[in-house]
C-alpha cells in the first residue's frame, strides 16, 4: 500500500513538472552575431557575423539543462542565455515552426551605453550614477517575428565575460506595418518595459517619435518623461497618451487625421540614462479612388457614329492605378474593351491623384446590338473600383419591341394626317365644283 501511494504520488509531482516545464519554456532563438571590425583607417566600417543561439528565459535559474542542445554550426562562445522577466522575447512567433519559408529575424550588436546631448534626454543624465553598473557587458537585440507582425528591440546587461545577460530595456511595436484610409485617425503602437530592478529605472526616460521617407527624416514629437512634457511636436494631430505611457509605457502614436504626406517610416525610440532602444514601423495611407464616367448620361448613338466617353478617376493613394474598360451587352456577356487611352496622373493639394482614361467606341465596327452597360474598372491597392454608364444604339436593323411601336405610332400619326390633308383638300375641291356647277345653272 505504501509502495503504491509513493508512486503515485512520485507521477502526479513528475506531471506537475512537466506541464510547468512546457507551459513556461521559451524558444530558443538563432541569432546573428554582428560586430563592426575595427578596420585599419577606419573609413571603411566592415562587420563580422556570426551565427549565435539565444537561450530565453523568464526565470533566472532555469537556465542550466538547456545548455547541452548547442548544435555543432554555432561557435560556444555565441551562445547566451537571456534573463527576460517580463516575457517580451518569450514567444513562439519568433521561432518558426522548422520548415517554415517564412523566417523569424534576430541581430545582436555589442552596444556602449553613452549619455545624449539630445534636449530632451540630457536631463535623465544629470543625477550622478554608478558608472560600475556600466562597466558590463551591454547588447542590443532586434527581433521580427515570421508573421512580420511584430518588432521588437532590446538592451541586455551581463556582468563582464559572462554570457548569462538580464533584459534591462524592451521596446516593441505589434503593428510593423499599419494601412490606413485617408482621413481617418491612426495608431502607431510601440510599448516599452524596464527592468525595475536595474539602477537606470526610475530616472526617468524620453520617448521620441521620427520620421523617415525616401532619406529624409523629421522629428514628429519629442517627449521628456522625467518633467512630464512634451519637447517638441512638428506634426499637428499628433499625440500620445499620457496617462498609459507612465502607466503600462503606452509610447503609442496617435494621428489624428491620416493624410497621404503620412505614409513612410516611424521610429519609435525610448531613452533611459545612458541606453537606448528602437522599433520601426511602416505607414502607408491608401485610399482607393472616386470614379465617375462623362458625359453623363452617355448620348443616343446611331450605328455607325463614334462616341467618346470619358472615365476620371480622383483621390487616390499611393500610384499606380489601373484602368480599363468592360462591355455586358443585352446578352449579359462582360468583355473588354482594352484601357482606352490613359492619361498621365496628376497630384491634387492633398497629395491624392488624380488620372483619367478616354474611350472611343466606333459603333460601326464593334459589336454593339443595341447597346449595353458599359463599365469603367479602376484596379488599385486599396481595392477594384467600377462606374457604369448606360450607352442606347437606336435605329438598329432589327428593332425592339419598343422601336416597333415607335414605328407603328408614327406610322398612324403619318396615316392620320395624310388623311385629314387629303380630306380638307377633297372637300373645298368639291366645294369649289358645286359652285362652279350653280354659277353654270
Ligand atoms: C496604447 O494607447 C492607445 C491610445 O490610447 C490605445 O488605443 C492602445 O490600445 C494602447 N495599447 C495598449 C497595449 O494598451
Ligand atoms: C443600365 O440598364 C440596366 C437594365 O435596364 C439597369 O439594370 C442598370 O441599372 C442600368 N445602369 C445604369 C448605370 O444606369
Amino acid at each position: 500500500m505504501t509502495d503504491f501511494s509513493t508512486i503515485y504520488k512520485l507521477s502526479v509531482v513528475a506531471i506537475i513538472y512537466l506541464i510547468q516545464a512546457c507551459s513556461s519554456s521559451c524558444p530558443v532563438l538563432d541569432c546573428w552575431y554582428v560586430q563592426e571590425k575595427s578596420g585599419r583607417g577606419g573609413l571603411t566600417a566592415a562587420t563580422t557575423q556570426e551565427k549565435s543561439l539565444i537561450y530565453i528565459s523568464t526565470d533566472e535559474h532555469r537556465h542550466t539543462a538547456e545548455s547541452q542542445r548547442t548544435p555543432s554550426d554555432v561557435n560556444h562562445d555565441r551562445v547566451y542565455f537571456f534573463n527576460d522577466p517580463a516575457g517580451t522575447l518569450c514567444l513562439p512567433s519568433l521561432n518558426p515552426p522548422k520548415g517554415s519559408v517564412k523566417k523569424s529575424q534576430c541581430e545582436i550588436n555589442p552596444f556602449l551605453p553613452h549619455p545624449s546631448d539630445l534636449r530632451w534626454v540630457a536631463p535623465l543624465t544629470d543625477s550622478t550614477m554608478s558608472p560600475l553598473y556600466l562597466q558590463a557587458d551591454w547588447f542590443t537585440t532586434s527581433h521580427q517575428d515570421f508573421k512580420r507582425q511584430l518588432t521588437i528591440s532590446s538592451i541586455t546587461r551581463a556582468p563582464t565575460a559572462s554570457k548569462e545577460h538580464n533584459v534591462i530595456l524592451s521596446v516593441t511595436s505589434k503593428t510593423l506595418s499599419v494601412q490606413s484610409r485617408l482621413g481617418e485617425p491612426v495608431l502607431l503602437d510601440c510599448g516599452f518595459w524596464v527592468d525595475p530592478s536595474s539602477p537606470l529605472s526610475g530616472s526617468g526616460f524620453a520617448v521620441e517619435w521620427r520620421y523617415q521617407f525616401r532619406g529624409e527624416g523629421r522629428l514628429v514629437l519629442a517627449y521628456d518623461g522625467k518633467s512630464d512634457r512634451l519637447a517638441d511636436t512638428r506634426e499637428e494631430g499628433a499625440m500620445l497618451d499620457f496617462e498609459g505611457l507612465h502607466e503600462k509605457g503606452n509610447a503609442s502614436l496617435i494621428l489624428q487625421e491620416a493624410k497621404v504626406r503620412h505614409s513612410g517610416m516611424y521610429i519609435c525610440t525610448v531613452y533611459l540614462p545612458y541606453v537606448v532602444a528602437q522599433v520601426a514601423v511602416e505607414l502607408e495611407i491608401v485610399e482607393p479612388p472616386s470614379l465617375s464616367i462623362y458625359p453623363s448620361p452617355l448620348p443616343l448613338v446611331v450605328p455607325g457614329q463614334t462616341v467618346v466617353i470619358q472615365c476620371e478617376a480622383s483621390g487616390f493613394a499611393p500610384l499606380p492605378l489601373e484602368l480599363s474598360w468592360e462591355f455586358k451587352g443585352a446578352d449579359g456577356k462582360s468583355r473588354s474593351l482594352g484601357s482606352g487611352s490613359v492619361t498621365g496622373h496628376r497630384q491634387a493639394w492633398d497629395g491624392t491623384y488624380g488620372q483619367s482614361t478616354k474611350l472611343e467606341l466606333n459603333t460601326a465596327n464593334m459589336d454593339l446590338g443595341r447597346g449595353g452597360e458599359v463599365t469603367c474598372v479602376a484596379e488599385h491597392l486599396g481595392g477594384t473600383q467600377r462606374a457604369s454608364s448606360n450607352l442606347s444604339v437606336i435605329g438598329f436593323s432589327v428593332p425592339s419591341i419598343e422601336d416597333s411601336m415607335a414605328m407603328v405610332g408614327v406610322a398612324l400619326v403619318l396615316y392620320g394626317l395624310i388623311k385629314f390633308v387629303s380630306w380638307t383638300f377633297i372637300s373645298s375641291g368639291s366645294g369649289e365644283a358645286d359652285k362652279q356647277e350653280k354659277k353654270d345653272k
